[in-house]
């Protein structure tokens, strides 16, 4: 007689994971963790935590040879997985045992450990490589840098792929160690602290470390001859900044700016809370472009900022990043308004502190110079399309946005948020729309038509005037 026997489900799943994984439940990881706008951006099926990077750097022929040591934790079981790297990679290998590699794209390195990779395991990854970045072409362009004497990587949406291989999307976090050698006489900056250097047989070693989560943009290398100057904060972080020798003009202006990073990132302390990081400082090297960038704990300056004298503005647009962008980062670079529009509320209220017109004021300036008809107006900063990413709307419509709010919700709640927002997603991510919940939480009142009008209209809203002050 047969019986029919009842197996409980939680026994069948038990007995289920009792049977060995077979080849077929491996499959290969991503190659891109999902961004909206940039698809082969990042990978999938792994979590960096660090990065240790041993690198040297010749200027005089734009050689870079790197050996890369990531760790990582499996998401899932993983026959394979990619890398994001433009350099030419010689040697991987994967819990010490060398893997097969091979490139797809211009930036993808597709790796096949010797024994595929179970899910939620800690992971090392080495990386030999080497090349010279300048020639590097990913999409057309290169984000490396060469300068008289050296070179940087410091670009947004992406630069790692020029100088180390990563899980390059502001998703995926990790700490750094960056040491680089380079020829007597030259200097290596990167972020964080520095925490020792030594010379040997003509060769100068820099090593850095940056000990909070750092998206791999945020990473930058700079070789070059510069004047580095160090200080500590009231609160005992150290205060690195780095001017190269050859700013020309610009030199004196540059200095003047930079030199007031520690004042001005404590005032941001008093609008945001604490500084999330453990230095702080700026560096400003002899490059051609015109931009700004918030890599962390030390911004890049391009000498062209200070081309008009001192410039304090752009330094608290950068240092308001290491909150905004930095330590809050977007989960997907379609949200690039919640790193912009506040970098640039941020100097609205530098000036309203320092007494040159108030944040409303400047929003009226913006708001009555751009016409309706101004295709200003046609972009959204809460999704303005990779092609319009870093769009002076992205900024001054992003910031009216903010001024709009303030109106909204009075002083006492607005300055709330500033400040709780950073709290509340601390090296994380965070989306658009989760800026407006947590306004709205804050404030206790319905704001998803504000940010609508304000964030998604492709046209000029009707202006928003301060609230009349209580009587
Ligand atoms: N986040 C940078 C800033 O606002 C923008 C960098 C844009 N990139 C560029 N190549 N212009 O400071
Ligand atoms: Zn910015």
């Amino acid at each position: 007689m047969h019986r029919r026997i009842i197996v409980p489900s939680a026994l069948a799943a038990s007995l289920l994971l009792a049977i060995p994984a077979s080849a077929a439940d491996f499959v290969p990881g991503a190659p891109g963790i999902g961004d909206s706008y940039y698809p082969t951006s990042g990978n999938g099926g792994y979590d960096v935590s660090h990065y240790d990077l041993r690198l040297k750097y010749q200027p005089a022929t734009d050689l870079l040879e790197g050996t890369a040591t990531i760790v990582a934790t499996t998401k899932q079981n993983l026959s394979r997985f990619n890398l994001d790297i433009g350099l030419a990679v010689s040697e991987v290998r994967v819990n010490g045992r060398l893997a097969k590699f091979a490139t797809s794209g211009a930036h993808e390195l597709e790796v096949t450990p010797a024994t595929p990779l179970e899910k939620n395991k800690a992971v090392s990854i080495v990386v030999r490589y080497a090349g010279k970045p300048s020639e590097v072409k990913i999409d057309g362009w290169t984000a490396w840098a060469r300068t008289p004497d050296g070179g940087v990587a410091a670009q947004e949406p992406d630069s790692a792929a020029w100088w180390f291989p990563s899980n390059d999307h502001p998703l995926d976090k990790a700490t750094f160690d960056v040491s680089v050698s380079v020829p007597d006489g030259t200097q290596a900056i990167s972020n964080g602290v520095l925490q020792s250097q030594s010379s040997r047989l003509g060769w100068t070693r820099f090593n850095w470390r940056s000990n909070k989560p750092q998206a791999t943009y945020l990473a930058t290398l700079a070789v070059g001859k510069f004047d580095i100057t160090t200080d500590r904060t009231a609160n005992g972080l150290p205060v690195i900044n780095a001017y190269s020798k050859d700013l020309g003009d610009n030199a004196g202006a540059a200095r003047a700016s930079v030199e007031r990073t520690t004042e001005v990132a404590e005032w941001l302390e008093s609008v945001f809370g604490p500084y999330p990081f453990n230095s702080l400082g700026g560096y400003v090297p002899n490059v051609t472009s015109g931009f700004a960038l918030e890599t962390q704990t030390r911004p890049f300056y391009s000498p062209r900022q200070f081309a008009n004298g001192a410039n304090a503005s752009v330094v608290v647009h950068e240092l308001a990043h290491q909150w905004y962008g930095d330590s809050v980062s977007v989960r997907d670079w379609k949200d690039i308004w919640v790193n912009e529009g506040f970098a640039r509320y941020s100097q609205w209220l530098w000036s309203e502190k320092e007494g040159e017109g108030t944040a409303q004021e400047l929003a009226d300036y913006v708001y009555a110079t751009r016409s309706a008809d101004d295709p200003f107006w046609t972009v959204k900063p809460g999704d303005p399309g990779a092609e319009n990413q870093f769009h002076i709307a992205v900024y001054d419509r992003g910031a009216l946005a903010l001024q709009a709010l303030r109106n909204e919700i009075g002083d006492e709640d607005f300055f709330a948020i500033l400040k709780g927002w950073p709290q509340r997603f601390a090296y994380g991510n965070a989306r658009v729309a989760d800026f407006v919940r947590y306004a709205e939480q804050v404030s206790g009142k319905p704001l998803a038509g504000l940010f609508d009008t304000w964030l998604y209209e492709p046209s000029k809203p009707a202006a928003s005037t301060a609230a009349p002050a209580a009587s």
